[in-house]
């Protein structure tokens, strides 16, 4: 990713410090600047600058961002700030999903009356159904605009062009039948060792069509905060294993949530004259994602719980942080479209080809 533009102090402290190569100074102004945003912010959600702080620190995790050094990967005073604007997240997260339906479904994963696999597979599809507001996949099939698609193609970049690169950090950490099952659904996403079949690839393919840059993060300063909270939940379940229920709970919902959107968005990409390879990354989810959700219910979701009952409230926790966050940027892109303007931080170049 290309260093992004600054959105504050902590963005700027942190950008600062990843331009310099001294690892074994310590970081005052950064840790001071995160204490103060922490402090100050009205809602880490949609705070930019704590959120592209943490993202810039996660992508330290996965492809590194341009210039920077890979030694600042592990390096203790960034482990440590990113350690307090992660817990302030996790917080908001948490007390956000009592929301709704989503409660109901909490309720029952809390009193622990769920603990057989099927069981778990079955409350995680009553999640799956919540939720009757707008839906930015029936806006997309019926009446979003070309600028509009493409608009939703630069948010669902941040995390499209690396799919299934977060859930991946659990593999190591799970037992028997989930471990499995996640193995069995990430070789899909990663092509089932086909060349060109990354679901990424796909994804890239879809944006290039659409006359957009497939360069991961060539958008990132477009991203409004809530859209960049929607792929740091991710690395934030992904990289802690006290987290793992979560990050298999977020798997789990994402494919039970996935089928029939992507059918709608194949629609909406062909109503506007769109056809393969731009419409294959839809058409692809259709068809695999109705396959990886029995697999993501039962045996990674249900296996999981039922070789460790004590992870039951986190793998509901990390479904509903999905159901909500899914919900909040939904609501970000509908509420833009509606009354006319970009969902987007800054308007979009024009497409570079047909
Ligand atoms: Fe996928
Ligand atoms: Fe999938």
């Amino acid at each position: 990713m290309h260093v992004p533009a600054t959105r504050g102090p902590v963005s700027a402290e942190l950008l600062a410090a990843l331009g310099r190569n001294d690892f074994d100074a310590p970081l005052p102004t950064l840790e001071s600047a995160v204490d103060a945003a922490l402090r100050a912010t009205d809602d880490i959600l949609y705070d930019d600058d704590l959120q592209l702080a943490l993202l810039c620190l996660y992508e330290l995790h996965y492809s590194g961002i341009e210039g920077v050094d890979d030694r600042w990967e592990w390096h203790p005073a960034l482990l440590a700030v990113r350690s307090r604007i992660e817990s302030a997240f996790e917080d908001r997260l948490r007390s956000g999903i009592k929301v709704g339906g989503i409660e109901a479904a909490g309720a029952e994963f809390e009193d622990r009356t769920i603990s057989s696999a099927q069981g778990v597979a079955e409350a995680l599809f009553r999640m799956s159904e919540g939720g009757d507001g707008p839906s930015v996949s029936d806006f997309v099939a019926r009446k979003a605009t070309l600028d509009q698609v493409r608009e939703f193609l630069v948010h669902k970049s941040i995390y499209q062009l690396k799919e299934a690169d977060p859930h991946t950090w659990a593999i190591p950490r799970l037992p028997g039948r989930a471990k499995s099952a996640m193995v069995e659904i990430q070789a899909d996403e990663y092509g089932g060792g086909r060349a060109g079949r990354m679901h990424s690839e796909l994804f890239a393919r879809t944006m290039e069509g659409a006359g957009l840059d497939p360069a991961f993060g060539r958008y990132v300063d477009l991203l409004p905060a809530i859209t960049l909270a929607s792929v740091n939940a991710m690395s934030l379940f992904g990289l802690q294993r006290r987290l793992r229920g979560a990050i298999v709970g977020h798997l789990a919902i994402y494919e039970m949530t996935s089928s029939i959107p992507n059918a709608k968005y194949a629609r909406g990409f062909r109503r506007l004259g769109f056809e393969s390879p731009v419409t294959d990354y839809f058409d692809e989810h259709v068809e695999a994602d109705a396959v990886h959700e029995q697999i993501a219910g039962r045996d990674l979701a249900g296996g999981l719980v039922e070789s460790d009952p004590r992870l039951a409230s986190d793998v509901f926790f990390g479904a509903a942080a999905v159901c909500l966050l899914d919900e909040l940027v939904g609501a970000w892109q509908l509420g833009a479209w509606q009354e006319g303007r970009s969902s987007l931080l800054a308007a979009l170049p024009a497409p570079e080809a047909a």
